[in-house]
C-alpha cells in the first residue's frame, strides 16, 4: 500500500455493511440526534440506539449514576421511549446515509418477539441487537442471557420474528461466556455483541447504604476492559459467528485490541459521556494505524492477536 492510499476500514458485521467498524453502544448515545451537534454521524460506523420496549418506560428513581474507579456504576433500569415514538419521532431525524442499529428488550420473551416484529416493518433500521442482560420475570429476576436455556427460547423466539441482521448482546455475569456464544449460533443469530455491564454495587460507609436506589448496578468504562477484552476473546474462539466488541473503549488503541481478540467491530459507550466527540476520533486514531503498520485492510486485524507457543495453555 502506499502511502497516499487511504485503508480500506469497511466491514461487514453480521450482514450490516458498515463504512468502518466503530459503533457507539445502546444507551450511551440517546437515539443519535443528540450526538449530531458534536460529530458527523456519518463518520462512525453506525450507532446502536438505546434499548425499547413496546410501551414507553421510565427508570429508577435517583441516584441512579455513581463514579467508579476507571468508570461507572449505572441502574437507569432501561428507561425509554417506547418502539412506536421510536419509529415515529426519532428515526425520521437521522440524517441519510447513517447507519442505524435498533436494541430491544422485554420482560417475557412473546415480548421481545413483538418489538423485533415491528421494528422489523422500518426499512430504515440496518440490523436488530437482543440486549439479554435484562431481568426474566419468570426466572425470578435472573438476566435471560445468564441461564442458556432461556437465552436459546429468547433467540429463537426473536429469529422466527424477523428476516433483519440479528445481534445477541450477551451479559457478562455468566461463568462460561463461551457457552452462550455457541447458544446463540445453535438458535440463529447473525452475531453476538459483547460486553454488557458488570453487575456491581458501590456503598456509602457514612450513611451504610448503597449509592444507588437499585442497590446493585451495572459497572461499565475502562475498568471492564480487561474483561471485555477476555470474553471476546473466549467466545471468538467458542463460535465463527462475527462478534462487536464492547467494554471500556476509549481510543483507536482500544478499539484495536478488540479487533486483535477477535471482534470484526466494535462500540463505544461510558466514553461517550466524557467526550460525546470521541467515536470519530477513534476512527481517525484506527486509520493512522493502519497507515503507520501499512495495512490495507481493517479486516485483516480481525483475531490477528500472536500468543507465542511459550504463553499457550
Ligand atoms: C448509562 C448507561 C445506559 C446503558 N443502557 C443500555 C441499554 O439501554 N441497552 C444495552 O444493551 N446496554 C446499555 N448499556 C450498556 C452499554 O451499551 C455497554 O454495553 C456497557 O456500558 C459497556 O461498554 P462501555 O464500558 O464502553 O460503556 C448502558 C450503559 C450505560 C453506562
Amino acid at each position: 500500500m502506499s502511502a497516499s492510499q487511504a485503508p480500506d476500514t469497511r466491514v461487514d458485521l453480521a450482514g450490516i455493511p458498515l463504512r468502518n467498524p466503530v459503533l457507539t453502544a445502546s444507551g450511551t448515545f440517546g437515539y443519535g440526534s443528540e450526538f449530531a451537534p458534536f460529530l458527523d454521524l456519518r463518520r462512525i460506523g453506525g450507532f446502536v440506539a438505546k434499548s425499547l420496549t413496546l410501551k414507553p418506560r421510565f427508570g429508577n428513581p435517583p441516584p441512579r449514576i455513581s463514579e467508579a474507579p476507571s468508570g461507572m456504576l449505572n441502574a437507569i433500569s432501561l428507561e425509554n421511549v417506547g418502539v412506536d415514538a421510536f419509529i415515529d419521532e426519532k428515526l425520521p431525524v437521522i440524517p441519510d446515509g447513517v447507519t442505524v442499529i435498533a436494541s430491544l428488550f422485554e420482560t417475557e420473551i412473546a415480548g421481545y418477539a413483538a418489538v423485533a416484529e415491528r421494528l422489523s416493518e422500518e426499512p430504515r433500521i440496518a440490523g436488530l441487537e437482543v440486549n439479554a442482560s435484562c431481568p426474566h420475570v419468570k426466572s425470578g429476576g435472573i438476566e435471560f442471557g445468564q441461564n442458556p436455556k432461556v437465552l436459546a427460547e429468547l433467540v429463537r423466539s426473536v429469529r422466527r420474528a424477523t428476516s433483519r441482521p440479528l445481534l445477541v448482546k450477551l451479559s457478562p455475569n455468566v461463568t462460561d461466556i463461551g457457552e452462550m456464544a455457541r447458544v446463540c449460533e445453535a438458535e440463529g443469530a447473525d452475531g453476538i455483541s459483547l460486553i454488557n455491564a458488570v453487575q456491581g454495587l458501590e456503598v456509602d460507609p457514612e450513611t451504610r447504604r448503597p449509592v444507588l436506589s437499585n442497590v446493585l448496578g451495572g459497572l461499565s468504562g475502562p475498568a471492564i476492559r480487561p474483561i471485555a477484552l477476555r470474553m471476546v476473546w473466549q467466545a471468538s474462539r467458542a463460535v465463527t459467528l462475527p462478534i462487536c466488541g464492547i467494554g471500556g473503549i476509549a481510543t483507536a488503541a482500544d478499539a484495536i485490541k478488540f479487533l486483535l481478540c477477535g471482534a470484526t467491530a466494535v462500540q463505544v459507550g461510558t466514553a461517550n459521556y466524557l467526550d460525546p466527540a470521541v467515536a470519530g476520533e477513534i476512527v481517525d486514531g484506527i486509520e493512522d494505524y493502519l497507515k503507520r503498520h501499512g495495512i490495507e485492510r481493517v479486516s485483516d486485524l480481525v483475531g490477528a492477536l500472536e500468543i507465542p507457543p511459550d504463553r499457550r495453555s
